[in-house]
């Protein structure tokens, strides 16, 4: 009231100007970027649909805390790359591989579970690695650019309602979580740690390729996820892989971590090397590995118990059965009997089906990683797209 009667007085409204200014900026600097579309590539940290799509879906209790059904994921809920799509207010990615339902307007998902960078010499059949590897999910994107083209010149085409602009390839936002999968491949095949130490460098330089294509096909803003603490997860703490003395002390497989740890040096160094030579293009490395291994070693203190076990699984000091997993039923008598069903909750659990996180986890992870405090450089997602200011 005061205020309001005082405020022809020119000094006072000039602050008033300047105030209403920043609040109007805090607003609307929240989302500097506003990217249009993400376009995702990866495995099954970030995979919407794609390996349902081509192999068949990921049973119940998948989906179960937020989507009341599978929808595509290997997880209870929603995802790191759902959350990202949210603090856009975009829709959630369809898959592209998802033939029916499927809307790309705001982009599109080419991560499939089990995907590497390099393709593998072994079919999923045989070692449960994905067909669509990164290389593949690059064919893919790079048919569904050129065909977006062509769908946009068309005027009243059915599919351009379905698709994104052609500008949006270089105003979307490219995220990657892709890497993991290479390294456990190299160690169920048996090869050792320093075997697959030793192939470090042609998987980083097969990923730099892919980085490169898209700046080339026009793509500006990339944000990438390092990969995780996968010494830490029951599927690969329980194929007995480990010997005595190579357990932590918060249980997780130190030489595994290690090796992890070796791919993301590398994958920085890749990242520094393509900031040389992309000038245009603005590159967030992220460093999800540190967020992932807090979380599980200092469960507790964030909310969360058994960082260590799986919530959807079926026996064994991990509740992880390799051969039973997660919504997994046997035969007894006859009948089939769901043996390894989903915890009682959730939302208190970091690991939900021994390899991928619960939706409680990934909310948590995302809530660390989306202001930049683990970020090169440490610039929030809003900001992702900063060289093109
Ligand atoms: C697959 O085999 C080829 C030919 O031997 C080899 O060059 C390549 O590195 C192998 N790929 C992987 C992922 O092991
Ligand atoms: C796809 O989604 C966009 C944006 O959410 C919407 O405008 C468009 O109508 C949708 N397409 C169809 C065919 O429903
Ligand atoms: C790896 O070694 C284990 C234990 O010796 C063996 O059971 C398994 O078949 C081997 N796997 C491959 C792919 O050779
Ligand atoms: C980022 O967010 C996390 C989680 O909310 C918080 O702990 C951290 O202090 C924030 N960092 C910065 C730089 O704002």
């Amino acid at each position: 009231m005061e205020f309001r009667r005082r405020s022809y007085f020119p000094a006072e409204a000039i602050t008033l100007l300047l105030l209403l200014n920043q609040v109007a900026n805090a607003t609307i600097n929240k989302h500097p970027c506003n990217f249009p579309a993400i376009f995702n590539f990866g495995d099954s940290n970030s995979d919407t649909g794609g390996l349902s799509a081509a192999f068949g879906q990921a049973g119940a209790p998948h989906g179960e805390s937020f989507f009341h059904g599978p929808a595509g994921r290997y997880c209870d809920g929603r995802l790191v790359i759902d959350f990202i799509a949210q603090s856009f207010r975009l829709p959630l990615l369809s898959a592209f591989l998802d033939a029916l339902g499927s809307n790309f307007t705001h982009g599109a998902n080419f991560a499939t579970a089990g995907s590497t960078i390099r393709p593998q010499n072994t079919t999923l059949h045989q070692s449960g690695f994905s067909p669509f590897s990164l290389n593949v999910q690059w064919y893919q994107f790079n048919d569904f650019h050129r065909r977006v083209r062509t769908i946009r010149d068309e005027d009243d085409g059915v599919f351009r309602r379905l698709v994104p602009k052609v500008e949006d390839f270089s105003r979307g936002l490219y995220t990657f979580d892709i890497g993991q999968n290479d390294l456990t491949a190299g160690l169920f095949l048996n090869l050792t740690v320093d075997q697959v130490r030793a192939s470090v460098p042609d998987i980083v330089g097969q990923f730099k390729t892919v980085i490169k294509d898209i700046y080339d096909q026009g793509g500006r803003s990339f944000w990438i996820h390092n990969t995780g603490p996968f010494g830490c997860l029951p599927y690969v703490m329980a194929r007995q892989l480990i010997t005595a003395g190579q357990v932590d002390k918060y249980g997780c497989v130190g030489p595994f971590n290690e090796l992890a740890q070796f791919f993301n040096h590398r994958l920085k160094e890749t990242v520094d090397q393509l900031r040389e030579d992309l000038p245009k293009a603005a590159i967030t490395y992220v460093d999800i590995y540190s967020v992932k291994y807090a979380l599980i070693t200092q469960a507790t203190r964030y909310g969360f118990v058994h960082p260590l076990r799986a919530c959807c699984g079926h026996g064994g000091k991990y509740n992880f059965n390799l051969h039973i997993g997660c919504g997994g039923k046997v035969k007894i008598n006859g009948k089939d009997i769901l043996v390894a069903k989903a915890c009682e909750d959730p939302a208190v659990m970091i690991n939900w089906d021994g390899i991928h996180y619960t939706q409680a986890a990934n909310k948590w992870i995302f809530d660390q990683i989306v202001n930049g405090s683990f970020s090169d450089p440490p610039i929030p997602i809003g900001l992702a797209c900063h060289k093109q200011f």
